[in-house]
């Protein structure tokens, strides 16, 4: 299967730093045409799209948007935020459209600003991704003079402007709750979910939060209609994903392809195992993510097909192990990951994170009764999973449960 791209269509063939390229390949068509829809009409072409979140939950696009739409009527306020700190390990695909066409996701907040009424947005950049914030504040200078932002955009008597923040380095403050704390000012602790940021976001108005990458599919569903979007990627995930895949792999890099491919295919467009090895397996989903073994190559990439065989699409990130790499290893980094990015506010996660860290020390000194210590680990971390505050501290168990599913040998 070859690459099937819409999202990164541009890339390497527009200067991204040039609005008039964009325009000319396209860019703003998607916009115009939203504009002259009803809001709801907007919202139902992105639900009957079947888009769902790039961000790793696979949620309904075009649902979040009308539950925002119709909480609190009365609000004066309603915010879009991007969510753009790709903090997840091994992803880079927002950095890509960032860079490569900052446009394009600008584009789709617009849209889903004008979906949901909303008049003000925050783009909630990784800090260290100089070059997309560098690319992202020219593509706001330029939109607001072409009147793409601001008052009355392209006369359509919508108003919406958009700032940047930035991150400071904290993966917590891609959840989104966490973001919108952030975004407020305040530290980086998470908010206790109900209420959702469609309900009660930032400064308590309804907020839309939506990943970069979902918000790229917006321009090209309304420029091109739900019935050509369905026709890519599968019937419960329509639409292609941008995959990054990296470690033992000839061409590591970035991939859009359609729904629905599977981890071989994946593999052989990125070149195949580096230098003829053998593949032993992949992590699919960054350290949130769920570890695979070779029984898995030829099932099909959705969020459906994996969440059913006990795995995660996720972000879409994936790294490849060979055999002689040990497995064990990655394991072990996962799990130091969540120590350090653990915020302590809750016991559960601030200690579950630390002990685990220091049974997997344990596992890869060799200790005997490796098997007993790592099915503890396992109920230990599905004890972190129910007792925790936020997403992170239920995490762990999900590089966890695989890995002793596949790997029980422990090397
Ligand atoms: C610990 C943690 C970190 C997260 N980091 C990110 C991130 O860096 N980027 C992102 O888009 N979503 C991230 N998410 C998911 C967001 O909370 C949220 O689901 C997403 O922004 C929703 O957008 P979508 O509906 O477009 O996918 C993270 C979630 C958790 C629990
Ligand atoms: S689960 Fe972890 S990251 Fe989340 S609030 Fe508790 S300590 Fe903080």
């Amino acid at each position: 299967m070859g690459e099937k791209r819409i999202l990164l269509k541009n890339v390497g063939v527009i200067d991204p730093g040039c609005i008039d390229d964009a325009i000319r390949a396209g860019g703003y068509e998607g916009l115009k045409k939203a504009l002259k829809m009803e809001p709801a009409m907007v919202i139902g072409e992105l639900t009957e799209a079947g888009l769902r979140g790039r961000g790793g939950a696979g949620f309904s696009t075009g649902m979040k948007q009308k539950f925002t739409s119709e909480s609190c009527l009365k609000c004066p306020q309603r915010y879009v935020v991007v969510n753009a700190d790709e903090g997840e390990p091994g992803t880079f695909k927002d950095r890509v459209i960032m860079e490569q066409d900052p446009h394009l996701y600008l584009e789709g907040t617009i849209i889903a600003a004008y979906a949901i009424q909303a008049t003000k947005g925050f783009i909630y950049i990784r800090g260290e991704y100089h070059e997309s914030i560098r690319k992202t504040e020219k593509a706001i200078k330029d939109a607001r003079k072409k009147g793409f932002l601001g008052k009355n955009i392209m006369g359509s008597g919508f108003d919406f402007d958009v700032g940047i923040k930035l991150g400071a380095g904290s993966y917590l403050c891609g959840e989104e709750l966490t973001m919108l704390e952030s975004l407020e000012g305040k530290r980086g602790h998470p908010r206790i979910k109900p209420p959702f940021p469609a309900e009660k976001g930032v400064f308590g108005m309804p907020t839309l939060v939506n990943n970069v990458e979902t918000l790229a599919n917006l321009p090209r569903i309304i420029a091109h209609g739900k019935d050509w979007y369905r026709k890519l990627g599968t019937e419960r995930s329509p639409g292609t994903k941008i995959f990054t895949i990296s470690g033992q792999v000839a061409k590591p890099g970035y991939y859009e392809l359609p729904m629905g491919v599977t981890l071989q295919e994946l593999i052989d467009l990125a070149g195949g195992m580096r230098d003829g090895k053998a593949f032993k397996a992949a992590l699919l989903g960054g350290a949130a993510g769920t570890f695979v073994d070779a029984t898995m190559l030829s099932e099909r990439m959705t969020y459906d097909n994996l969440r059913e065989k006990g795995a995660t699409l996720g972000s879409g990130a994936v790294i490849v192990m060979a055999e002689g790499d040990a497995v064990l290893d990655i394991l072990h980094n996962c799990l130091r990951f969540f120590k350090h990015e653990s915020c302590g506010k809750c016991v559960p996660c601030r200690v579950g994170t630390t002990q685990l860290v220091k049974k997997a020390d344990q596992l890869r000194n060799g200790q005997p009764g490796k098997a007993a210590l790592l099915k503890q680990m396992v109920r230990e971390a599905e004890i972190m999973a129910s007792t925790s505050l936020c997403p992170l501290g239920q995490s762990p168990v999900l590089p966890l449960e695989s890995f002793a599913r596949y790997f029980k040998e422990v090397k």
